[in-house]
């Protein structure tokens, strides 16, 4: 058990704090799980003697009309503690107002990358998270940056945008963490019941099924997507957004190669709630 982290809400207060050292950022939207905790540990890692900054900030400019802003889950005591007892020394937790003043007036638009998949299904996604990603790599000027890879189109999108605009971080992604059932740790996964979670499941069953496929020779990307809407069929209380088969540009060819980045994608409403996850193709490389 370490001490809670500081806890500061403004830009001025966090310039303020800043070591000199070397800093690692995990930026979050909060209501922290063993996958958060795993990214602070890994920071902590990174930069044993320097910063590690933990950011909860629930985005409103990432969330769309219809979807869960209002109703995102919300615990600050409790993301203190966890922070902290994974090695976070601030804990920046600003306001909508402070991050968005009045007259704000500048998105950050990443093409190519963001554009299929959940950029398609959420119009202005990842607009929003690569805004306040961005605002955030300047405020806390990070020589470290760690996302879980869970979110792995986001992550392709932030290095993307770091890339191009020649930002000064070098971004980590970090392995999804899954319950023992295959389940994938999302805060998201806290509008489920035990019940729920469980059929859940089915997703990264799916995933693995693909995996199969690819690991007894497939390389058809039809062929390996079949894979997963199988086992996804079985199951009606599944209404499928999409299962995909991407390279790392989050392009999909008919034949898939040994590409380690080649990644199986599926996003999916189950009980009113939207889940995500991914699996490399290749059974064992990060993630699966
Ligand atoms: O992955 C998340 O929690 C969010 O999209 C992020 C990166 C913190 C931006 O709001």
């Amino acid at each position: 058990m370490s001490n809670a982290p500081r806890l500061l809400t403004t830009p001025a207060e966090l310039r303020a704090a800043r070591s000199g050292g070397p800093v690692a950022l995990v930026p979050t939207m909060g209501y922290l799980h063993e996958g958060h905790a795993t990214l602070i540990r890994g920071a902590r890692g990174l930069v044993p003697g320097g910063q590690v900054v933990v950011s909860v900030f629930v985005n409103p400019m990432q969330f769309g009309p219809q979807e869960d802003l209002g109703r995102y889950p919300r615990d600050l005591p409790r993301d203190l503690q966890i922070a902290g007892d994974a090695g976070a020394d601030v804990l920046f937790h600003p306001t909508p107002e402070t991050m968005y003043p009045a007259g704000f007036a500048t998105q950050v638009t990443v093409g190519g990358v963001s554009e299929g998949l959940d950029g398609a299904a959420r119009p202005g996604h990842f607009t929003g998270v690569a805004t306040v990603v961005l605002k955030l790599f300047n405020l806390v000027q990070p020589q470290y940056a760690l996302f879980g890879e869970k979110d792995w189109q986001q992550l392709a999108v932030i290095r993307r945008m770091v890339t191009d605009l020649n930002v000064p971080v070098e971004v980590r992604g970090v392995p999804t963490v899954r319950e023992s059932s295959g389940l994938a740790l999302s805060s998201r996964n806290s509008y489920l019941t035990g019940e729920q979670r469980a059929e859940a499941t089915v997703l990264s069953r799916a995933l693995k099924a693909v995996q199969a496929a690819y690991t007894g020779g497939e390389r058809r990307t039809q062929a390996l997507e079949a894979a997963g809407l199988a086992v996804l069929a079985a199951h009606p209380e599944v209404t499928l957004d999409y299962l995909k088969v991407v390279d790392g540009d989050m392009q999909a060819g008919e034949m898939v190669d040994n590409n380690p980045m080649n990644r199986v994608l599926v996003a999916a409403r189950m009980f009113g709630v939207r889940l995500i996850d991914n699996m490399p193709l290749h059974a064992g490389e990060g993630g699966a």
